[in-house]
């Protein structure tokens, strides 16, 4: 499959269009059609489309990588502009999200799910198309499903929380899927948040690929969230594998991202806002 990725949001703006957001979204041309993976926040999308010139409107489908506001929150947007269209989500992507933090010493809490009822997102044309495994999309283009956690080293965000059934507990995010593209070069691996685990990700593509090339891995990766001694493991172990490009966006972080860069060089790169991908 031929395709050119677009970033449409994330945290840094890197060209002099568009603006910055918490929140990651990218729009992918193929020769099969237009998709949309994410939909950041809701603060950019929109602008950034038209600054970027992506119409929102061509897009054949929507995937969202998991439940977090900063992946959702645009869709409303996206589906005023598009009408009817099939989106693509794990079922759990409409459970209530908490992220607990600490300011001036004090525990505070804020709701992080997506922001909008499932009703009201059918009503502005959203087609929801409920998925738990691993599936081809299109010829060439695939969805992970859920990811089974298989590597020790990787552990959740200690941080967030959720709320499924009454019962308030660690997020283990079953939600959380990433997009596979077969291209002539290998595969493309885009990321939402990581939260399966980076390497738990990438082991399972390969798994069900039964190929281990990959041209090119991009999106957040969550690391600048988790341990340092995770960070580093899944450095070593990543040192180990067949990836040409490594692509961090959005949750990677400065200091993760750095590490990154330090450890693949030329074959790392930042995704920013109207960073371009094509294979
Ligand atoms: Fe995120
Ligand atoms: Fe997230």
């Amino acid at each position: 499959m031929r395709t050119r990725l677009t970033i449409l949001c994330e945290n840094l703006v890197g060209r002099l269009v568009g603006s910055g957001e918490h929140g990651f979204s990218a729009f992918i041309e193929t020769n099969e059609g237009n998709y949309l993976f994410d939909t950041g926040s809701g603060h950019s999308i929109v602008g950034n489309s038209l600054a970027l010139g992506k119409d929102l409107k061509t897009v054949k489908r929507i995937f969202l990588s998991h439940g977090h506001y900063d992946h959702s929150g645009g869709l409303p947007d996206v589906l005023k502009l598009r009408g009817k269209v099939d989106v693509h989500v794990h079922p759990d992507v409409f459970i209530d999200r908490i992220h607990v933090f600490q300011e001036e010493g004090q525990e505070k809490k804020r709701f992080v799910g997506l922001p909008f009822k499932k009703s009201y997102l059918e009503f502005l044309g959203a087609n929801f198309l409920m998925n738990k495994d691993y599936r081809e999309v299109e010829k060439g283009l695939f969805l992970t499903g859920e990811v089974p956690r298989t590597t020790a080293f990787e552990k959740p965000d200690s941080r967030l929380f959720s709320e499924k059934d009454g019962k308030i507990g660690q997020d283990i995010f079953a939600d959380d899927q990433s997009l596979v593209i077969d291209t002539e070069k290998g595969l493309l691996l885009i990321l939402g948040c990581a939260h399966s685990g980076l390497i738990n990700i990438i082991h399972h593509v390969m798994g069900k690929t039964r190929k281990d090339k990959f041209h090119a891995i991009l999106g957040g990766t969550h690391l600048d969230f988790l341990t340092p001694e995770q960070l580093e493991e899944t450095i070593h172990v990543l040192k180990g594998m067949d990836v040409e490009r490594i692509g961090a966006s959005h949750c990677t972080g400065m200091r993760a991202a750095f590490r990154l860069h330090q450890e693949f060089g030329d074959r790392f790169f930042y995704g920013c806002v109207g960073s371009v991908l094509e294979v």
